[in-house]
C-alpha cells in the first residue's frame, strides 16, 4: 500500500529514527551514488511561493536519479477549476510520487485520498512536516540526541509550530511554546500531541521563560503566507516575541537558534542573532535536501 507523508504522525518513531540516520549518511556522502528514482518522475505542485522546498526537492530528486516535474498551480488546469480528485487521479498515471504546497490542509487530504501514488506535504496552512524532519535532523546533528532536548518555540502558533509539536511528541522532546494570546497552535494538534507524548509540551506567554533552559530556540515569521492582510496587527501583537540579544542573554551559552526561513529580519529575529554564533539556520536549510532524499528513498523503495 502507498504511504503518504501529510503530517509527522504518518511516520513511527522507529521510522523517523532510521530516516534521520539515513539522512545523516546521505549528507556524509555514504551510498550517495545509489539512484533509487532512476526512470521515475516526481511531481511538485506549488500553490504558494517557495525557495528551499522547491529547490531541495528538485535537486534531491535529480540526485536520486529521478526527474522532478514542477507545476505552478496557476499554470495547470487545477488553477482553472479542474477538480483536485481528477488532477490526483490523472497525475498518478504519470508520476511516482507528488509533493504539494497548498492552503487548506483538507486540499492535500483530498488529493492524497484520490492519488494512487505517495503524496508528500510540502506545506499547508496547518502543517510543514518536511521542515520538521530537517529540524529533527539538525537538532540531532548539533546536540547528538533528541530525547530529553528542551526546545523553545517563540512566536506564531502556525504550520511550522504545529509540525514541531508533533515532532516533539514523537521524539520525546520537551517543548515550550511562547506566543501571544489568540495565536496558540492548533488545538487538535496540541491535544493529540499531548495524549501521545512522553515529554512535556507547554504553552507560555513569556518568551524568556521558554528560552531560559532551552537547548534550542526556534522561531518563524509572524505573518505566514496567506495572512498578509493581518500583517500590521500581528507586528504589534508579536513585538515582544523577537529573538534578539536581550533574549539570548537569558539563554544557555550553548543554545542553538533555528528558523525555517525565509526570515523577516528585524521582526521575529535580529540580524545579529541570525548571523551570530548561536545560529544554525543555513545548516538547517541544507538539511531539507538530505532529509527529503531519505524520505523519498523510504516512500519509494
Ligand atoms: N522553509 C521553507 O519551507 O522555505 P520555502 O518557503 O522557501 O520553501
Ligand atoms: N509559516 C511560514 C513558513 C514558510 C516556510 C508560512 O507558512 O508562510
Amino acid at each position: 500500500m502507498k504511504r503518504d507523508f501529510l503530517t509527522l504522525w504518518d511516520l513511527s518513531k522507529e521510522e523517523i529514527d532510521s530516516l534521520l540516520k539515513r539522512a545523516l549518511e546521505l549528507k556524509a556522502g555514504k551510498d550517495a551514488s545509489k539512484c533509487p528514482l532512476i526512470g521515475r518522475s516526481i511531481g511538485l505542485i506549488f500553490e504558494k511561493a517557495s525557495t528551499r522546498t522547491r529547490v531541495s526537492f528538485e535537486t534531491g530528486i535529480y540526485q536520486l536519479g529521478g526527474q522532478p516535474v514542477y507545476m505552478n498551480s496557476k499554470e495547470i488546469q487545477l488553477g482553472r477549476g479542474e477538480t483536485i480528485a481528477d488532477t490526483a487521479k490523472t497525475l498518478s498515471r504519470y508520476l511516482s510520487a507528488i509533493a504539494i504546497r497548498t492552503y487548506e490542509h483538507t486540499r492535500i487530504e483530498e488529493f492524497a485520498s484520490n492519488a494512487t501514488v505517495p503524496v508528500i506535504n510540502a506545506l499547508t496552512d496547518l502543517h510543514h512536516p518536511c521542515q520538521a524532519l530537517a529540524d529533527l535532523m539538525t537538532i540531532l546533528e548539533k546536540k547528538g540526541k533528541l530525547k530529553g532536548i528542551r526546545l523553545a518555540y517563540i512566536g506564531d502558533g502556525n504550520n511550522v509550530a504545529n509540525s514541531l509539536i508533533e515532532a516533539a511528541s514523537r521524539m520525546e522532546i520537551n517543548l515550550a511554546i511562547a506566543c501571544p494570546e489568540g495565536y496558540e497552535p492548533n488545538a487538535d494538534v496540541l491535544e493529540k500531541a499531548r495524549e501521545n507524548a512522553k515529554s512535556e509540551i507547554i504553552i507560555l506567554r513569556e518568551p524568556r521563560e521558554a528560552a531560559g533552559m532551552a537547548d534550542v530556540i526556534y522561531t518563524d515569521v509572524w505573518v505566514s503566507m496567506g495572512r498578509e492582510k493581518e500583517a500590521d496587527d500581528r507586528k504589534k501583537k508579536f513585538k515582544n516575541y523577537q529573538i534578539n540579544s536581550a533574549l539570548l542573554a537569558c539563554a544557555k551559552k550553548d543554545t542553538i537558534v533555528m528558523h525555517c526561513l525565509p526570515a523577516h529580519r528585524g521582526e521575529e529575529i535580529t540580524d545579529e542573532i541570525i548571523d551570530g554564533p548561536h545560529s544554525v539556520v543555513f545548516d538547517q536549510a541544507e538539511n531539507r535536501l538530505h532529509a527529503q532524499k531519505a524520505l523519498l528513498e523510504f516512500l519509494l523503495t
